[in-house]
């Protein structure tokens, strides 16, 4: 198939730190393989990094640079893929304006993220015009390549909806200009962290795709597992336990079932359970490390692909912004 005759799809993500097991497999996996089949556009979305973490920007330039490094580790190809950073392609900027005048306030305060990233995260001030706006920020990340569709969690739905009501209002009044962009829902299985709650960075119980063995080994030590398994003689129930949950996600079906097993006959301890979980853990962090450290040899690479990826992405979304303008009746 040529890159022409593919269906596009566009996809973000936000540079708030190094990333971990739960986007591997909840985005990263599933966007190496939508590559052979879609003509795909990945952008590292700095800007709505700042809606939250616009007090202390100063280590968002190195996150960025870690999330790209992660992204190629992980099997993003630049050749296959257009990788860029939002910021670096002001159509963004430009369409975001241009979609807040036609954007209804109430459409924007009813987003359910809004009031409980509010709640959630009291002590940031998040009482902003930008942080109203990430959504629609969001649209325009969209908007400006025409996608067919986007990839993302189940919890990016609404967020999705506001976008496909953005693009009804704009083609009413204006023409058709947007296709309706569609979810394509990624399955994600529930991935615990060490402690058994979600997976997140924020929480310091996730396993980063950047971690060396030892640090996995260490993490993975100090899982929490079955607390009714005090002894290695009293068997457990592996549907509690945030290690059965994680060798589900990672190690191999006689694997899964061993433990299983194991677990519920007490013919296997805790210790063992972790130490297949780790050689699993290594399988899948192993070969990302390794090309994480040849893309290391030349900083210049990541470099070249950003610089790639923001010239290509530039020129679809101009092409789009050029219809956006004309369809407003903007320029002479
Ligand atoms: N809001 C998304 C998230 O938190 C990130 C994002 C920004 C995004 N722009 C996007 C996702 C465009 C998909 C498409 O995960
Ligand atoms: Fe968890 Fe494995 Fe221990 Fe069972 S044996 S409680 S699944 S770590």
């Amino acid at each position: 198939m040529t890159t022409m005759s593919r269906p596009r799809v566009l996809s973000g993500m936000r540079p708030t730190g190094p990333l971990h097991l739960g986007h591997l497999v909840g985005a990263l996996d599933n966007w190496v393989k939508l590559q052979e089949t879609h003509d795909c556009f990945f952008a590292i979305v700095d800007w709505h990094a700042l809606t939250t973490d616009y007090a202390d920007p100063s280590a968002l330039r190195g996150y960025v640079r870690e999330v790209a490094l992660d992204w190629l580790a992980a099997g993003v190809d630049p050749d296959k893929s257009t990788v860029f950073v939002q910021s670096e392609v002001k159509e963004h900027a430009e369409l975001h304006l241009l979609l807040s005048m036609i954007v209804p306030l109430p459409w924007l305060e009813r987003v359910p993220t809004y009031k409980e990233q509010q709640e959630q995260l009291r002590e940031k001030d998040l009482n902003t015009y930008g942080f109203l706006g990430y959504p629609l920020l969001q649209a325009a990340d969209i908007l400006a390549y025409r996608p067919a569709a986007v990839p993302v969690g189940e919890d990016q739905v609404p967020h999705l909806e506001l976008c496909r009501e953005i693009v009804r209002r704009f083609n009413h009044l204006y023409g058709e200009v947007f296709p309706e962009p569609q979810a394509l829902l990624t399955k994600a299985p529930r991935l615990p962290g060490t402690d058994g709650r979600k997976m997140s960075k924020s929480y310091g119980n996730a396993i980063f795709l950047s971690d060396p063995p030892e640090t996995v080994g260490t993490k993975v030590d100090a899982m929490l597992t079955d607390p009714a398994r005090t002894h290695r003689h009293i068997p457990g129930d592996p549907e509690i336990c945030p290690v059965f949950a994680t060798h589900k996600i990672v190690s191999s079906p006689e694997t899964v079932s061993w433990s299983a097993h194991g677990c519920r006959t007490a013919e296997i301890g805790c210790r063992d359970c972790k130490g297949r979980l780790k050689q699993s853990l290594s399988a899948v962090i192993g070969p990302i490390a390794e090309r994480r450290k040849q893309l290391a040899e030349d900083p210049t690479r990541i470099d070249r692909v950003l610089d790639d990826g923001a010239a290509k992405a530039r020129e679809s979304a101009g092409a789009t912004l050029a219809l956006v303008r004309d369809a407003m009746g903007l320029g002479r």
